[in-house]
């Protein structure tokens, strides 16, 4: 049983995620707010804004055998709408709150056999698409703390890898969801034809997490109906 970290657990993919890995694992969930889904005697949750909050309040396993860092955000506007402010806050929490748990859990990580980090990219990091400059700037810089921490850690054995999802069925992607006509519109921008689903996200995770992906650092998955590398 492995000792797994995730952040932002209280919904969406990082919900998705504590469902399939407190199956076989031991959980500490963090998250802003608490769900009662995450009843389970392997799951241990706390609620913490991961910005705002003192990780050293929580008594971390000695041994941590892996880290899923899952809030992020999709801020979208036209650039001349998108403050200073707004980039500030987009890089906070997709890269600073990853940046701060991970120094926090280092210790632990080095102690694990086969510690693995699992960071949350998007489709529109490698894509260009319009209104997406904030949040794929940040994408774009978890992608490269991504690979820059699994060679950094490659000598601990510590694998570091990005899922990068298209529109997924979350709280996070609501808005652009919110109408049958906008749930067809965004299902058809997508080669396979449908948007996707926390769970489908989350197996990833739990896959790079496993001991099958023990050879696989420094990637960034494209978890996306084909959107980011086919053109029909
Ligand atoms: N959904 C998509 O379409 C999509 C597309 C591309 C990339 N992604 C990326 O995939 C990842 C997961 O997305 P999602 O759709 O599952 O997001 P979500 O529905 O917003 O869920 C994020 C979770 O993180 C928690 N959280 C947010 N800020 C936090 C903070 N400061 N401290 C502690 N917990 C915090 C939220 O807590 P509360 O419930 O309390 O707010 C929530 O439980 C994100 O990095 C996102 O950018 C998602």
């Amino acid at each position: 049983m492995k000792n797994i970290v995730i952040i932002g657990c209280g919904r969406g993919i990082g919900l998705a995620a504590a469902k399939i890995l407190s199956e076989e694992h031991h959980i500490i969930g963090i998250s802003k707010t608490g769900n009662p889904e995450l009843n389970h005697p392997n799951i241990e949750f706390h609620v913490m804004d991961i910005l705002s909050g003192n990780p050293d309040e929580i008594a971390f396993p000695e041994v941590v055998d892996g880290l899923v860092y899952a809030p992020g955000s999709i801020n979208l506007k036209p650039f001349n709408r998108l403050s200073v402010e707004n980039f500030k806050n987009d890089f906070e929490i997709n890269v600073l709150g990853a940046v701060k748990i991970i120094q926090k859990l280092l210790p632990n990580l080095k102690k694990s056999e086969s510690a693995s980090v699992v960071l949350f990219s998007s489709v529109a990091a490698k894509l260009g698409m319009p209104f997406h400059a904030s949040v794929s700037a940040s994408k774009n810089a978890v992608e490269g703390l991504t690979k820059s921490l699994a060679a950094e850690f490659s000598a601990q054995k510590i694998r570091v890898n990005a899922i990068a999802p298209s529109l997924t069925d979350t709280q996070l992607a609501a808005q652009l969801l919110s109408t049958p006509e906008k749930r067809e519109a965004s299902a058809k921008r997508h080669p396979l034809q449908r948007t996707g689903n926390p769970e489908e996200i989350a197996a990833m995770a739990a896959f790079l997490i496993s001991d099958h992906a023990s050879w696989i650092t420094g990637q960034v998955f494209g978890i996306d109906g084909g959107m980011g590398s086919v053109k029909l």
